[in-house]
């Protein structure tokens, strides 16, 4: 049992294997929060105090008690209007134009198994797996009642918060903000960690200290974003990647977000996670719900890399789904980088051929092949192949590719439309725009109204159209600007906002019903969706479209804080790097790469001889560490923010095998040694080396570390594999 409720004091307890979560509903009906963090056993409730604080009013129900007050009791689910000055979890517009709901406890519900949220992802568990609390709150005045979800999963240390808003009253109200988590600490120290970034440059990692005052990040783009990812870390002041007290919050969705830390005049702080405030007006009529989707909750007290390995965990067996989920990734070969827009039907099977004999499983036939697109000035929503630009039909390209032993898959943006379209011709209604003006450009293209559902279905079935061609076995779903221009005529542009992104979800449902085969790799520009909600339809998602593999190292060091490495894609590109212009050695572009799902982004046909036998090799390597890479157990073992070199390393369940993984990103003369210290091993084992069959202790490698060798070049990398020999022993 996970979840328990102590009735007498009205305490609801929920219990992973090495956290406790607790809240009360106390004598007044408010849902406090009373404790997260390491595992505690008993009533937490002594850490409430009750103090009278100036200017903190009290509500009516407490009669003359001054040191009752909504601004300084931790809670559930604040609300605004309550006396609770700080940023609240819920702002509710009556229809009198009043801004207040006051939440009280009227009952609740302890279900096995994990709860669904409809038309939205989230974490799904078996019935033994997880544990479902649903707690009931009304606000008596408008009848509008809020259901809080919590799902635990024990094993995992995960629970999970998600809200649903109803409006049992008869006068409409309308949603001002609504969040799914909130965390109220009573003390501490913390620092914010969030991952901000830009286009081809995602998710660098930040870290601040919380002061008085707001710390709020968020996306107003109708996507995540590059900007700034939905997944943030509140961690101890002398939290490290080793020790320390961190909570983490993934939010299960792709659209518009905010995220608040705030410490109050007391020290206290909020820590919260839901929609984006800004331009959200939801609207609930009579008997009308608004689901707030899901945020993962998950604490360590054992540092940041035990916080990412359980978020790991999670998001790889309980949020990507499809057979893929569970299997190695195929090695692919993608035609962006290596021809743009400029191939035929013939280069696309040369590519095919080169990669059969370098051992890459599958060819993916990028922008370029349908409408008229020969550059992104045009073409998007027309999903018809370019016959006479292939030289044949899609399904004679496939079969030539498929004769050769690889397989074959797909690029397709369906949320956008160009002005330079057939499409944009027949319906230019079904653009998002604001009536009367022009329209905001991104890429020079236009987004689609995902939130109708008539223009879903069409594209829908264009692109059904195209899948039923051939054999293909994967498609690159990409999404290439951020929105603007959401309108709605009702002026409710949050409802659309979210209609939008409820659309782009029930699409990639349907798309990965009818094809149940098919591996669906995200994109936004590479990461400007990267989040755990596409994640529940795209077991991968392209990681940016920045292949450069030193500038790879932050960004993937960054995306690993929530991130598995088998949603990482990552391809080895060519020298010079197209973004950046940096040349780097074909073995460390290889070992950044398989930080991720591998593949190669390049023009084989412009490769010396000897660069293809090195890939063949490559190849090799990786299909051989596939599994330790995809599934093991992630360490960071150096920041590439502060250090001279940048570490990590996959370690299998039972830490019997392990890889290790350096890029040198510093060289100076006469240069000092660094030393790579392990993690994870078993400390009396005995580890062997399998290069050179060196044996050293697991307490050795992860105590004193490695000498990272001292050699003349740029960036040089090193990939070491571990092996355990014996549990125990001396072997020297
Ligand atoms: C985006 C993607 C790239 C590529 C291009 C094609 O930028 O991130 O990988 O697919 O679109 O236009």
């Amino acid at each position: 049992m996970a979840i328990h409720y102590q009735q007498e004091h009205r305490i609801f307890t929920l219990d992973t294997k090495n956290t406790t979560y607790q809240i009360k509903a106390d004598c007044y009906g408010t849902l406090l929060h009373v404790y997260y963090g390491a595992k505690v056993s008993g009533n937490m409730d002594y850490l409430l105090t009750y103090y009278d604080r100036g200017f903190s009013g009290n509500p009516a129900d407490a009669g003359q008690d001054r040191t009752y007050s909504m601004d300084i009791l931790p809670q559930e689910y604040p609300c605004a209007g309550t006396g609770d000055y700080r940023s609240t979890a819920l702002v509710i517009r009556n229809a009198d134009g009043s801004e207040c709901c006051n939440l009280r406890y009227v009952s609740y519900k302890i279900t096995k198994g994990k709860y669904g949220l409809p038309k939205l992802p989230a974490v799904y568990a078996s019935e033994d797996e997880a544990e479902t609390l649903e707690i009931l709150l009304e606000d008596s005045v408008s009848k509008v009642q809020v259901r809080l979800l919590y799902g635990v999963l024990e094993e995992k240390d995960i629970i999970t918060r998600s809200a649903i808003i109803q409006n049992c009253g008869t006068d409409g109200v309308v949603v001002e903000k609504a969040a799914s988590a909130c965390l109220d600490f009573l003390s501490g120290d913390y620092d914010f960690i969030s991952f901000y970034g830009r286009h081809e440059m995602e998710r660098n990692f930040q870290r601040a200290g919380l002061m008085h005052g707001s710390y709020v990040i968020g996306s107003r783009r109708g996507t995540s974003s590059h900007q700034y990812n939905p997944a943030v870390i509140l961690a101890e002041r002398n939290a490290t990647e080793d020790a320390g007290g961190c909570y983490g919050m993934a939010f299960v969705y792709s659209g518009n977000f905010m995220c608040e830390a705030e410490k109050d005049q007391l020290g206290q702080v909020r820590f919260m996670m839901g929609f984006q405030q800004d331009s959200f007006h939801y609207p609930l009529g009579q008997g009308e719900e608004l689901v707030v989707p899901e945020t993962i909750l998950s604490y360590s007290g054992e540092g940041l890399g035990r916080l990412s390995r359980q978020y790991h965990r999670c998001i790889r067996e309980n949020i990507c789904r499809g057979v893929y989920s569970r299997k190695a990734r195929p090695v692919l070969i993608n035609s962006w980088e290596a021809a743009y827009f400029n191939f035929t039907g013939d280069d696309i099977c040369k590519l095919a051929g080169e990669a059969a004999e370098l051992g890459i499983d599958m060819v993916v036939m990028d922008d370029g092949w349908f409408g008229k697109r020969e550059d992104d000035n045009s073409g998007l929503g027309d999903w018809q192949v370019n016959e006479e630009k292939l030289g044949c039909t899609l399904g004679e390209l496939i079969e030539k590719v498929n004769k050769q032993g690889v397989k074959f898959g797909i690029w397709i943006e369906p949320e956008m439309v160009s002005e330079d379209s057939n499409l944009y011709q027949e319906h230019p209604d079904w653009a998002i725009c604001i009536p009367g003006r022009s329209p905001i450009r991104g890429r020079n293209q236009l987004v689609l109204d995902f939130s109708r559902e008539e223009v879903r279905e069409y594209i829908f079935n264009q692109i059904c159209k195209v899948l039923d061609q051939g054999r293909i076995e994967y498609i690159k779903w990409d999404m290439n600007r951020s929105l603007a221009d959401v309108y709605s005529a009702e002026g409710h542009t949050g409802k659309m906002a979210y209609g939008y992104v409820l659309g782009v979800y029930d699409f990639l449902d349907k798309l990965i019903q009818r094809y149940p085969d098919l591996l669906v790799e995200g994109c936004s520009g590479g990461g400007g969706r990267f989040d755990a909600g596409m994640l529940y339809y795209t077991p991968q998602i392209w990681c940016s479209d920045n292949t450069d593999a030193v500038d790879r190292l932050r960004i993937q060091y960054g995306t690993s804080f929530f991130y598995p490495v088998s949603a990482v894609g990552s391809h080895v590109s060519a020298v010079p790097n197209h973004q950046t212009g940096r040349t780097v050695s074909l073995h460390t572009r290889g070992v950044a790469a398989m930080a991720g799902t591998f593949g190669y982004e390049l023009n084989p046909e412009k490769l010396s001889a000897k660069e293809k036998e090195e890939i063949k090799v490559q190849i090799q390597q990786y299909k051989k560490y596939a599994e330790l890479i995809q599934t093991g157990e992630y360490y960071r073992l150096s920041s590439p923010f502060q250090d001279a070199y940048t570490a990590w390393m996959f370690l299998s369940d039972d830490a019997g095998h392990a890889l290790l993984n350096i890029v040198m990103q510093e060289v100076h003369g006469n240069m000092g040694v660094s030393y790579v210290k392990l993690k994870g091993l078993s400390r009396d084992a005995v580890y062997e080396d399998v290069e050179s069959g060196r044996c050293y202790s697991g307490a050795a490698l992860m105590e004193a570390g490695l000498p990272i060798p001292v050699e003349y070049g740029e960036y040089l990398s090193y990939q070491m594999e571990f092996v355990k020999k014996r549990t125990a022993g001396n072997f020297l």
